[in-house]
């Protein structure tokens, strides 16, 4: 069975083809985040636009290198939500009316399970493996998940395939939304994570003191106060207090003072994810732990884990981690199997705030 997905939630326009819901056949993402660059974050209506222009060049892309003609494609995925609703409705519509116009069923699908499903894609029989760093394994249930990404941060323990529990979650900022608001206090290029990261290489992460929040569930997080933790330390490392505009903060820190801001962050966002997640797997016992969303880049998280855990602990490729269609595509063939129906292509909507 072979399913198109087509991701638009944020500012990557995305389609793959995916044979049986581990086989990637084809795999196109296009960003516009160079255009939200100039304004430190992503504008909605940039990232809407942008979708109208690049969706039927990526399917086009997508199509060719699967080599694949509409007669092989069995059925559409698309995400449905959660995201930004401008941007989802490109990809609801382009799917809704390939469905109807190439009478193919359709799947919508959410986000956060379409991320822990990108690590279902592997390495077996895939032409595309010089290009993917893929497990050559799927997951195993019962499962934990770490979702981390710009929009979310979530514990999932899935039971089975059907049985899916949001066991924590942030209160406030995702994990990658504070990296990219850190990244903006200390004038470094959005997206954030990337650039902070690169910042702490040449930082001290025990330079400066950052507080670790405690809650009363040990799996929900809080990234707000350790963000204006950062933006505080930033203001008294340039002898002012807190009435000191944000936007003045990059030309009075030095690179030194910068770097040590950032490697300090990003080590107590990356404890504060880690301790949680090894908490759960205590208690839970997985038979696989998996870890997702763009915040899975981070390279300091991958060593943490690895230096730190605690049972079967599964990466897939850094270009899987982030915003694709691969894993649009792979959750939908794997809600087909557990013989959940096929959405209306003349009524299905898009759900910007779909949690489950
Ligand atoms: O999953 P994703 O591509 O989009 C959302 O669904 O949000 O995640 C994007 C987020 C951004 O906040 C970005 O700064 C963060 O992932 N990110 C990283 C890294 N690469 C991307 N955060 C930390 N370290 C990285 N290397
Ligand atoms: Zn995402």
């Amino acid at each position: 069975m072979k399913i198109l997905g087509i991701e638009t939630s944020a500012d990557e326009t995305a389609a793959s083809i995916v044979q049986d819901g581990y086989l990637m056949l084809g795999n196109i993402v296009a960003s516009s985040m160079d255009l939200h660059a100039a304004y430190g974050g992503m504008v909605p209506e940039i990232a809407a636009r942008s979708h109208i222009e690049a969706m039927t060049p990526v399917i086009d892309q997508c199509m060719d290198q699967a080599n694949c003609t509409w007669d092989d494609i069995d059925a559409i995925a698309v995400t449905q939500g959660p995201g930004l609703s401008g941007s989802l409705l490109i990809g609801n519509l382009t799917a809704r009316t390939l469905a109807i116009a190439f009478n193919k069923p359709i799947y919508g699908v959410n986000h956060l399970a379409a991320h822990i499903y990108a690590n279902f894609i592997t390495s077996v029989g895939s032409a595309l493996t010089g290009q993917y760093k893929l497990p050559a394994q799927q997951p195993t249930f019962p499962l934990l998940a770490l979702i981390a990404s710009g929009g979310h941060t979530q514990i999932v323990w899935q039971k089975t395939p059907a049985d899916y529990q949001v066991i924590g979650q942030t209160r406030d900022d995702a994990v990658g939304e504070a990296f990219d608001k850190v990244a903006q206090i200390l004038g470094l290029p959005y997206p954030g994570g990337p650039s902070v990261a690169a910042a702490a290489l040449s930082g001290d992460p025990l330079a400066v003191k950052l507080p670790q929040t405690q809650l009363d569930n040990p799996y929900d997080f809080s990234f707000s106060g350790l963000k204006t933790a950062v933006l505080r330390a930033a203001q008294a490392q340039c002898g002012k207090d807190y009435t000191l505009p944000s936007s003045q903060l990059p030309d009075l820190l030095t690179q030194a003072q910068k770097n040590n801001l950032a490697a300090s962050f990003q080590s107590r966002a990356i404890t504060t994810l880690v301790s949680a997640l090894k908490q759960a797997s205590e208690e839970y016992v997985p038979a696989t732990v998996v870890i997702a969303g763009g915040v899975a880049a981070n390279q300091l998280l991958r060593q943490t884990i690895d230096k730190e855990m605690f049972g079967n602990v599964v990466f897939t490729d850094i270009k899987l981690c982030t915003d694709n269609a691969a894993m649009v595509a792979t959750v939908a063939y794997h809600r087909s199997k557990q013989g959940i129906a096929a959405d209306d292509p003349y009524q299905m909507a898009i759900n910007p705030g779909l949690v489950r």
